[in-house]
């Protein structure tokens, strides 16, 4: 269905989408998450204004575009933080709006997510803050938790590091923290809001290699978010522009980078000149 913002003549709401060609490249590999005409306004500030997206089951997907777009919150939408004011989000076919509270709790153990600033719990040593969600949400004895917390802490490179406080930590350990937190129940979807914010480029290299290395190991639908065009070219198997809360244009990374569309030649080279302002 079709909306328009209230006083907004139609012909001016697609001029506002001329960019959008609405292709969405099918993906070879099935999807694990699908954004169905979604819209999702906070007040008058209507933010989603029917997202169709979907992101590929087992790939390495990224959601870019300008800031204020509604990136982190497609990602909330995901995890059920926040529900659509119309359309639908499902993952691995099931409707997250539509889930019974409980419902909701176990879906919730098949996402990792790693929120922007690792968001460890402060008072907790690194160890406990990586362990936390199994003693949550699992029934398993110490015992085990220690052996899946130090393969996880070595997975990225901070076993030396367990018994260290948040604050003593870099913003890249704390990262890197925040990943391993994210993956000790072994996630099938891991979502990334700007995991390479705040860190320099040697660093956000290497998380980027990080991420490669490890969803090669474990698999599963990650998405990450960034407003990194080196991380995209690093990472991204899957690319989803998004733009003033509709897909401009979506599909296999290699597509994406050869894109004709100004508006995504704009954005992935980081030129001044195209049709995205200051606005
Ligand atoms: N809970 C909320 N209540 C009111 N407005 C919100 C809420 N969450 C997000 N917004 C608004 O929705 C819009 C999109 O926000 P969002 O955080 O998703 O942007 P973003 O694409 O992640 O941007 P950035 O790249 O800067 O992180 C913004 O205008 C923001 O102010
Ligand atoms: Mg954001």
């Amino acid at each position: 269905m079709a909306v328009t913002e209230p006083g907004s003549p139609s012909h001016e709401g697609e001029e506002e989408f001329r960019f959008h060609k609405g292709e969405i490249r099918p993906s070879t590999a099935g999807d694990a998450i699908e954004f169905i005409d979604v819209h999702k306004s906070f007040g008058r500030n209507h933010v989603l204004r029917g997202l169709n997206m979907s992101l590929p089951e087992n790939q390495i997907s990224m959601i870019i575009g300008p800031s204020g777009t509604g990136k982190s919150v497609c990602i909330k939408h995901i995890v059920g933080l926040l529900y659509p004011d119309e359309g639908d989000v499902l993952v691995h076919g099931q409707s997250i709006p539509s889930l019974r509270d409980a419902d909701l709790f176990e879906i919730r153990k098949k996402f990792g997510v790693l929120f922007q600033d690792g968001a460890l719990f402060g008072s907790m040593n690194l160890y406990d803050n990586v362990a936390f969600p199994l003693r949550q949400h699992t029934e398993k004895g110490e015992e085990e938790i220690a052996e899946i917390v130090n393969r996880r802490l070595s997975e990225v490179g901070l076993s030396a590091a367990n018994e260290k406080m948040p604050n003593e930590l870099s913003g890249g350990m704390r990262k890197r923290a925040g990943f391993a937190r994210a993956l000790v129940l072994e996630p099938d979807i891991v979502l990334f809001d700007e995991p390479d914010s705040g860190l320099d480029p040697v660093r956000t290299a290497l998380l980027c290699e990080l991420i490669k290395e490890v969803h090669a190991e474990n698999g599963g639908c990650y998405v990450v978010i960034t407003h990194d065009i080196m991380s995209a070219r690093r990472v991204a198997e899957h690319i989803s522009v998004l733009w003033k809360g509709r897909i401009v244009e979506s599909g296999p990374a290699e597509e994406l980078f050869a894109s004709e569309n100004p508006f995504v030649r704009q954005f992935l080279s980081g030129e001044s000149a195209g049709p995205l302002g200051m606005e």
